[in-house]
Formats: structure tokens, sequence, C-alpha cells
């Protein structure tokens, strides 16, 4: 089965045609850094209106090639939140009048769901990708979102813990706004960050207590206003990659330290990390040594199925449409994740209460 996956939640319009074992035949995203970068963030009005106009030639380039055409595919999964939903309706508008006028399944995906099952995807170009074996805790770590789940099954995902704040990279993002370092911040600090000294500058680790999973990232951002309000923005590039190292340092850290108490916690062996922070290379890297150390098996996405993609989306609904599974085509987007509530497991659709959190 052929399914064509669309994506358009934030500000990257893409689309996929990817088979139902995970196998990515094509995969084409357009970015709109070029129209928000200017502002230091993504505009929505202006990420709508170039969804809009990319779309179509995305689907078209997502095609090309495809025996059938349009015709070739078997089914369509498009992303329904969260995200903007100015930018989500153009994604499924346009999913949803190809379905109806192909006569071809329709599913919609959470985004966050695309974010985790991203590690199933085989992309011929990366080589043979390991995949987990369930249960296994995930660290979804994004522009939007920072959580970790306990993952039973594909329709049994639990939140464990999440932000309580910003997530991690809004904090990348919002620091590369304040070093005049431009949009998107993440890349940008990854790469001077390998470049400085990760202990040049003493920021606060957040939230290091052992009794929370809990993630919190704001408060090390004022830490970084602080030290540019007084030092102000560092004038050359080795002092401006040491606090992009040590920035990243503390990020890195906080997210490795909770990911493996996870593990510890849920008595689990198997970790994911996932969304467009693990594309992150100091991240990567922290990851496979602290997990080498606890004898706990790392998957990490190649950093191309990191990053928003709509290959993840088609993987994610992969499932149900090969079961004969289709959405009613009156589906409604949502800009928040209805489906995880804090200290809840969802087990069968069904959500079940769970201790909370100790913190
Ligand atoms: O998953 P994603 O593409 O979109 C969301 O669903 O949010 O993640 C985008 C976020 C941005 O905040 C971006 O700065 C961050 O991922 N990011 C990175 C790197 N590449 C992207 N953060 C750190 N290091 C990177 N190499
Ligand atoms: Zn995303």
């Amino acid at each position: 089965m052929r399914v064509l996956g669309i994506e358009s939640s934030c500000d990257e319009t893409a689309a996929a045609l990817v088979t139902d074992d995970g196998t990515v035949l094509t995969d084409v995203v357009a970015s709109q850094i070029a129209t928000h970068g200017p502002y230091g963030g993504i505009v929505p009005e202006l990420a709508s209106r170039a969804h809009m106009q990319a779309i179509v030639p995305v689907i078209q380039r997502a095609l090309r090639g495809v025996e059938g055409g349009l015709h070739g595919i078997d089914a369509i999964a498009v992303t329904r939140g969260p995200g903007l939903v100015g930018s989500l309706l153009v994604g499924v508008q346009v999913a949803k009048a190809l379905a109806w006028s192909l006569d071809k399944p329709l599913v919609g995906v959470n985004h966050l769901d695309g974010h985790l099952f991203a590690v199933y995807l085989q992309r011929p170009t990366e080589g043979k990708q390991p995949v987990p074996t369930m249960p296994y805790v995930a660290l979804l770590v994004s522009g939007g979102h920072t959580a970790l789940y306990r993952v039973d099954s594909f329709d049994d995902i639990a939140l464990i813990a999440q932000t309580r704040d910003d997530a991690a990279g809004e904090a990348f993002d919002k620091a590369a706004k304040l070093l005049e370092l431009g949009y998107p911040g993440g890349p940008v600090i990854d790469k001077l960050a390998a470049l400085g000294d990760p202990h040049a500058v003493a920021f606060p680790m957040p939230m290091a207590s052992r009794k929370t999973l809990d993630f919190s990232f704001s408060g090390l951002k004022t830490a970084l206003a602080r030290h540019v309000q007084t030092q102000g923005v560092p004038d050359g590039e080795k002092p401006l990659a040491d606090v992009c190292a040590s920035f990243q340092r503390v990020i890195v850290e906080t997210l490795v330290r909770k990911s493996l108490l996870a593990c510890e916690r849920e008595g689990l062996r198997e970790l994911v990390i996932t969304g467009g922070v693990a594309a992150n290379r100091g991240l990567r890297a922290r990851a496979k040594e602290a997990c080498e150390q606890r004898g706990i098996q790392l998957f990490v996405p190649p950093p191309i199925s990191c990053t928003d993609n709509a290959a993840m989306i088609a993987m994610a609904a992969a499932r149900r449409l090969a079961g004969g599974q289709r959405d009613d085509l009156s589906f409604a987007v949502y800009s928040r994740d209805p489906e995880r509530k804090r200290g809840k497991f969802r087990r069968d659709g069904t959500l079940v209460e769970r201790k909370p959190d100790a913190g």
C-alpha cells in the first residue's frame, strides 16, 4: 500500500509517498525559513499564505515519476493538529479534496504521533535503520513540544512528563534571537556550540531534582537574557561559540538525564529520541554516550526524519489505513493536543488515571 502523507502544521509544507512497511519512496519539504527569518519567528498569517502557494507544487513533486501519478496512491494521511490552525487547514482541505475526488481513504494524524513513529521510517538513502521493540521510552523534543512518553503499542502511548513552560526547540530559537543569530535557532546554535567551551558560562541546570521528570526551559532563557544584558551580545566567534556551547550543554544534559530517569522509573531499556531538536549533534552524541554507559539501547532517526516532514505522517497512519480504516471527511483540525493529558494513560482510546508525578 502506498500512502501519500501531507504535512502543513507549522512552517514546512511537505508531501511524501511511503509504503505501509515504512519505506520512503519520495519526500519533499518546502521550508518557509526565508519568509519568517526577518521576523525572528513564525508569523502565522504569512505561514498560511505560503502553504497555499506551496502545497500543490509540493504534492506534484512528491508524485513525480510515480507510476499512475495521483491514481498510483492507495490512501492519504494528513496532519490535523496540533499546530497553527490557518496552516493546518491548507493541508487538510487539500487532502480532503483529493480523497473525495479520487475516492481514496483518508486518515487525520496527530503531528506528535508522526514524530514518535518517524523511528520506523526506512529511507533507502540512510541505510537500514534499526527499530525499537515496544515497550520503550520516547523523548519527543521539538519547537512546540518537549515530552517523555511510554510507548506500549501503536494505540497505547502514555504521556509521562512534559515541559512546564517553553519547549527545548523554542528555547534554542529564543536564544538565537537574543544572540542575534536569526531563525531558526537550533541549527545555528548547534553549529556554533561545536566550536565553543561548554563550561565557559555557568547557566543554571533546570529541574535538576530527580523527583520530577518534567522539564522547564524558561529560566534558562531568562539567564541568557540577563547574561546578554550585563555582558552584551558576545563579540567575535569564540565568545559567541562559548555562550552557545554552554547554553546547549544545559539543554542537552537536562534532556538526557530526564530520559534516562524515565527509563529507570519505567523499568525499560530502550529509548527513542525524536523531533526537530533530535537533529542536534550535541544531543545525539551525549545521548549515545550516556546510553552506552547505562546499557540502554538508543534509537534516534536520521536528522531528515527528526525535523518536520510528511513521511512520518504517512507512517503514523499506515497501520490504520492498511487495516481498512478511514476517517469521515468532515473531521476538524485542532491547535492543541487533545489526546494526551498529564498524568493519564491512553489505553485502547480510553484515558486512565495515572499516579501524578512526585514533583
Ligand atoms: O520538529 P520540528 O521541525 O517542528 C516542530 O514540530 O516544532 O522542530 C523545530 C525545532 C525548532 O525549534 C528548531 O530550532 C529545532 O527544532 N532544531 C534544532 C536543530 N534543528 C532543528 N535544535 C537544535 N539543534 C538542531 N540541529
Ligand atoms: Zn514537528
